[in-house]
């Protein structure tokens, strides 16, 4: 796998990788890469000829008070997975001046309405910070694949609509969540959770998969989220949401909706946020 650190080396590293025919596939990360980022690479391989991922944790998706500086760092045993699924390329910059040379001239992406709301109702700014940061990653590499993951539900919503009006050319491939044993989606957040945490925190998939299960036994969707809270706050998670929504984000009203369905919620156990969503 060839590492690039600057700008300049990316740029010549893409140069000589336009050589080789096919596609180049882009898989964009903020690091400490577990199973369902590696899942994401493998569906890149499969769809494309070249494949580059990006390790960059994005300053701008972060509020103040939030866990910028903490966010595990963990290149070395990222490369070490990365070469293991034949990577071709890693862009990997050396501090943010790589990604956005010259603050003053960011073209900055707004999220719009749906930025402001679900996560981006508890986390303001949040959603403006990725889209931007995708977007100059798009602009940097050019790729005619980029594939991302189903577990940031509304994170890949919004790109997609960025695409369709900045990117015609590019296909966006979205992932499946992978899960542990326990159910628990996979999260570069699990880390900041304890042996006990980890074990409650399954119990945002269990809460999932009931609502699941009730809406299609037709209880009212009033009762199914009342329900999900009362499950998730007994096992000390405390929801920020819980909510049914079609699946480009539209309230839904009750359990005659016809189409894709996805119940998404976002919960807190002590300072640690974790989300979730299950389509069906
Ligand atoms: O999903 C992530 O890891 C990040 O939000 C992304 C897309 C790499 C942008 O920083």
């Amino acid at each position: 796998m060839i590492i690039t650190r600057t700008k300049k080396e990316l740029k010549e590293t893409l140069k000589n990788l336009s050589k080789k025919p096919g596609k180049l596939a882009l898989i964009p990360t903020m690091g400490n890469l577990h199973d369902g980022h590696l899942s994401l690479i493998k569906l890149a391989k499969l769809k494309s000829t070249k494949t580059i991922s990006t390790i960059f944790v994005n300053p701008l998706q972060f509020a103040k008070n939030e866990d910028f500086s903490d966010y595990p760092r963990t290149h070395e045993l990222d490369i070490e997975k990365l070469e293991q699924e034949q990577c071709d390329v890693l862009f990997m910059p050396i501090n943010k001046d790589e990604v956005f040379p010259d603050t003053g001239k960011i073209k900055n992406i707004d999220s719009g309405m749906l930025g402001k709301d679900l996560c981006g109702k508890i986390r303001p700014g949040h959603f403006n910070g990725v889209l931007t940061v995708v977007n100059r990653i798009f602009e940097l590499i050019n790729p005619d694949i980029a594939v991302f993951g189903a577990k940031d539900y509304q994170q890949q919503i919004l790109i997609r609509k960025m695409v369709k009006s900045l990117y015609s050319n590019l296909e966006l491939l979205t992932a499946p969540i992978i899960r542990s044993q326990s159910g628990l989606a996979l999260s570069s957040r699990n880390n900041y959770l304890s042996k006990d945490e980890l074990l409650l925190a399954s119990n945002l998939f269990k809460s999932l998969q009931r609502s699941v299960e009730s809406y299609n036994n037709k209880i009212s969707i009033d009762q199914i989220i009342n329900d999900a809270q009362e499950f998730l706050k007994s096992n000390n998670l405390f929801p920020d949401y819980f909510e049914l929504r079609d699946s480009q984000l539209k309230k839904i009203a009750n359990n005659s909706f016809i189409g894709k369905r996805v119940f998404l919620s976002s919960v807190t156990i002590n300072k640690t946020r974790l989300i979730d969503n299950i389509e069906f």
